[in-house]
């Protein structure tokens, strides 16, 4: 796929800050978004990191975006039926077309109005036009020491992520050899 690169410093700064990336959805748990013991579905729940992560990937990046990685996530506690569920998403790093983007999942009991941490998960957005042709995003600029520290991290993701997939390749192309050589001695 080619990239192509807007000129249009208005829409595409150079740099953006984490700030600027910064969004937030609120959603009520319905019936429609549990399992049969009223806590919200899994998949539910990565559709709802998926848009939150999107968002921010949007507003680093000022074009359309797609999800080209979820990494693993801890569902750490259940979320029941009628609980208030708050996700927070921001870029931790912009590459040339990707960024990594951090969510976090919040949910609220409405009638005792305890907060706990459900979930956390990274993801990777890529930034394509309108034809889907991949474009470069501006630098991301970590200001806070926090900001720093994820900029950092997400780094040594990406390098690990990179290594998981040459791994998986090799081992796909092992699988293939494998098949190849059982049915030409079958
Ligand atoms: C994601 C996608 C655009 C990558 O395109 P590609 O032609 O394979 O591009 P490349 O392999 O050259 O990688 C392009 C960028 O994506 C990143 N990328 C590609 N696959 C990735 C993966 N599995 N995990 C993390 N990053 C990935 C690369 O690191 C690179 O980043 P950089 O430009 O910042 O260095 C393409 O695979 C795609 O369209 N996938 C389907 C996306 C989709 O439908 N998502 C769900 C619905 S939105």
């Amino acid at each position: 796929m080619n990239d192509s690169s807007s000129s249009d410093p208005v829409s595409n700064p150079a740099e953006r800050t984490v700030a600027s990336t910064q969004s937030e959805m609120t959603e009520i748990i319905l019936p429609n978004d549990t399992n049969i013991l009223g806590n919200l579905l899994g998949g539910r729940l990565m559709h709802f990191i998926d848009l939150t992560g999107a968002m921010a990937a949007f507003r680093h990046s000022r074009t359309y975006v797609v999800t080209a990685a979820m990494d693993h996530i801890d569902f750490i506690r259940p979320v029941h039926l009628g609980d208030l569920l708050t996700l927070k998403s921001s870029v931790n790093r912009a590459f040339s077309t990707s960024m990594e983007v951090g969510v976090k999942v919040w949910a609220e009991n409405t009638r005792t109005g305890e907060v706990s941490h459900v979930a956390s998960a990274y993801l990777v957005f890529v930034a394509v036009d309108e034809h889907g042709r991949r474009v470069k995003v501006p630098a991301l600029k970590p200001e806070t020491p926090n900001e720093l520290r994820r900029f950092d991290d997400a780094l040594l993701r990406r390098e690990h992520r990179e290594a998981e997939g040459a791994r998986r390749k090799e081992e796909r192309k092992a699988l293939k050899a494998l098949e190849s050589s059982k049915t030409a001695a079958s």
